[in-house]
């Protein structure tokens, strides 16, 4: 890492290069200076994630009583209204949309003990957790997930703030300290990894409606933020002018976009980058937002504020020609024998017809808007090839593009198909950790 962020025990934010960190420093000189501000730090940390963990847990616990149920023939599933008042009846916990992980305890055993079970405040939504899922995916609700959420909550309760920072620097992902060269203590926040950025960022996204961040999110961000890539991005645009628009198509729970524009200093040599997205889906489209925010205002020192916003659209329809100077897109790269369709609707010119009139939070829909996110037709390839036709309209002249394939949409081909439009590509990254179809790599697009 060339550049991290410090911050000083007057919580000021510096960043300066990893070679002027002298990392001898006394763990007690640490404890001493930054004993309050870390302890803030892990206070409010251990609270959030016992929470996350709580609610998981019993949320999960909810659905495996619920299939079980149904497979029981206990609650008749006719219509949602009749199965909301049934689940009421049998005293199922409601979960406030998008607030689940940040409700307090206490709100919740309000609901468990039925008391208000009729309350205006419970509404239909409350059991979106039931619903939003088709019983298909629900089945893989497995017992050992929910012991896994139990025991990740197990985990941490005992531990006191102190124990986690410990733990923290165990696992090498805990600040660490440096003298300043005016020979002050100096706090080094190291950029998170990426499973972690996408934990502590992404807690209100509906997952089960929106694209949950796995290996190939990963990918991106690990490939977005290393050090071949960075050196890359910051050579094209780091005293060029106008500030770069970034634009991640597909954004889904928001975390790659949300990744860029935290780190834009460390990524691009400079705040001053424009960030935006475009997803079909809704729902991701706020999520989005949500997430870019969060990141942003958790990593004020390298973050740029210049979000436009997400926008619900196809593909690159809404950009205007020549505008993106790098974009970066983790498609739908699944084959599968058809893309996704609402039952009954057909494509027009603004997305699918009944898209616009589709109402509520259908196992349909729901499932449609998954099946959005990994069905890519033929080969994996019908959504990805139609951003690679349109990508010479939108890039500008300094303009690049980040997509992500799988081993069956054969890279290969597509790269000399790309060639052949006049275009350089290069393999920036892969996983290389899965065999088989599920391999991924990522390529970079460019004129020189
Ligand atoms: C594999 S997910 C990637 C989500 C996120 N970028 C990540 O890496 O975690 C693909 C995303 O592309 C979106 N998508 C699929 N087809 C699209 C289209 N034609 N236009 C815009 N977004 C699309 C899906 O809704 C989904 O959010």
């Amino acid at each position: 890492m060339d550049s991290v962020v410090i911050i000083d025990s007057d919580s000021e934010f510096h960043t300066t290069k990893s070679e002027f960190i002298i990392p001898s420093i006394k763990f007690e000189d640490i404890v001493e200076e930054f004993r309050h501000f870390l302890m803030e730090i892990y206070t409010k940390r251990r609270a959030h994630w016992l929470s996350v963990f709580d609610s998981d847990y019993r949320k999960l616990k909810c659905q495996v009583r619920f299939i079980q149920e149904i497979m029981d023939g206990k609650p008749v599933v006719s219509c949602k209204k009749v199965l909301v008042g049934e689940l009421r009846r049998r005293k199922y916990e409601a979960f406030a949309k998008s607030v689940d992980a940040t409700k307090t305890k206490d709100e919740d055993e309000k609901h468990d003990t039925g008391d208000d079970i009729n309350a205006s405040n419970i509404n239909d939504n409350d059991h979106g957790c039931l619903f939003g899922r088709s019983i298909k995916s629900s089945s893989t609700v497995s017992k050992s997930k929910i012991a896994k959420r139990k025991a990740e909550h197990n985990e941490l309760e005992p531990l006191s703030e102190k124990d986690m920072w410990c733990k923290d620097l165990d696992d090498e992902y805990a600040p660490t300290a440096m003298r300043s060269h005016k020979g002050g203590l100096w706090l080094w926040l190291p950029l998170s990894n990426s499973a972690m950025f996408t934990k502590d960022h992404t807690s209100h996204v509906a997952y089960e409606r929106v694209y949950e961040p796995a290996e190939d999110s990963f990918l991106l961000l690990d490939i977005l933020s290393s050090a071949s890539e960075t050196a890359f991005l910051q050579s094209r645009f780091f005293t060029t002018s106008p500030d770069p628009l970034v634009i991640e198509i597909g954004p889904g729970s928001g975390v790659v976009i949300a990744f860029l524009a935290a780190h834009a200093s460390t990524i691009f040599g400079t705040r001053n980058i424009l960030t935006g997205a475009v997803d079909m889906n809704a729902h991701a489209c706020v999520a989005t937002t949500e997430t870019v925010r969060r990141a942003i205002s958790s990593n004020a020192a390298t973050a740029s504020a210049a979000f436009l916003g997400a926008v619900q659209g196809d593909l690159l329809a809404p950009l205007r020609d020549r505008s993106v100077d790098v974009l970066v897109f983790n498609p739908p790269y699944v084959p599968t024998a058809e893309l996704p369709s609402r039952g009954g609707s057909s494509r027009d010119g603004n997305g699918y017809k009944g898209e616009r009139e589709a109402a509520g939070n259908s196992f349909e829909e729901d499932s449609y808007l998954l099946a959005l996110s990994y069905a890519g037709g033929k080969d994996g390839m019908e959504t990805t090839d139609r951003l690679l036709d349109g990508l010479p309209r939108v890039l500008s002249d300094r303009g690049c593009a980040y997509v992500l394939l799988c081993a069956q949409n054969k890279p290969e081909e597509v790269k000399e198909r790309v060639r052949r439009g006049g275009w350089r590509v290069e393999t920036v990254g892969s996983s290389g950790k899965k065999a088989g179809w599920e391999k991924l790599q990522i390529i970079r697009i460019w004129r020189e």
